[in-house]
């Protein structure tokens, strides 16, 4: 009750949160939601891009990215680990191998996110780095859709190792490739100096107290 009259557990809660932190973020909502049960909740997903412009639009309370705008000006908070790793259909013949190369994964098709996808980036930027090349693409603008395509034989994928928890158990395996998972992180985003709602600063909190991994 006092919390209530201080504005703690009513009111609405608006997230901004990158396509593959949809895959962490309800397991937070739903006790946060449990113990607050007035909060409505407004929960928008995109790719970085589009969740950069809401973050520049001041449309939400909270976001989660894992390469933060830092251009904007931002403060972001580590939350949680995000590996990002090689997947194959489980009959492909790289599944039936043992330690695995770059360049057995870049001899087959890669199905990749769309420009603006925070991970197509992070995969670019790592590729890069390591003077790697994958010459034979196909662009999918969703990580359920490339899911799809590579349980289906249309290529391997780099996706979010969270993306992959409610298949099918047996439809998709992770390969063992050397110098993966590249490592990357969700962060919780708020603009520098936001006057957060009550509820608003709880739900961070809240996530913040929740976080696992080398992030914690
Ligand atoms: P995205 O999400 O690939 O949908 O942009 C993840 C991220 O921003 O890293």
């Amino acid at each position: 009750r006092l919390a209530e009259r201080a504005g703690l557990s009513v009111g609405r809660l608006r997230l901004g949160v990158v396509t593959t932190a949809k895959y962490l973020v309800p397991g937070m909502l739903g006790p946060f939601c449990k113990a607050h049960p007035r909060v409505e909740v407004e929960f928008q997903v995109g790719n970085r891009s589009e969740i950069r412009e809401r973050l520049q639009a001041n449309l939400d309370d909270l976001y989660v990215f894992s390469h933060p705008p830092h251009e904007l000006d931002i403060e972001a908070e580590p939350l949680a680990d995000n590996p990002l790793v090689v997947i194959a259909p489980s009959e492909h013949a790289l599944a039936k191998r043992g330690a695995l190369t770059w360049d057995d994964v870049a001899a087959e098709r890669l199905l990749i996110r769309e420009a603006g996808s925070g991970t197509r980036h992070a995969i670019e930027r790592y590729l890069e780095s390591r003077g790697w090349q994958a010459p034979h693409r196909i662009t999918i603008a969703s990580n359920e859709a490339i899911k799809e395509a590579v349980t289906a034989g249309l290529g391997l994928a780099i996706l979010s190792r969270l993306t992959l928890r409610h298949m099918a158990p047996g439809n998709l395996v992770e390969l063992p490739v050397e110098g993966f998972p590249i490592p990357n992180r969700w962060y919780v985003v708020t603009p520098r100096g936001k006057q957060l709602s009550p509820i608003a600063a709880r739900f961070r909190q809240y996530m913040l107290e929740q976080r696992h991994g080398s992030a914690g």
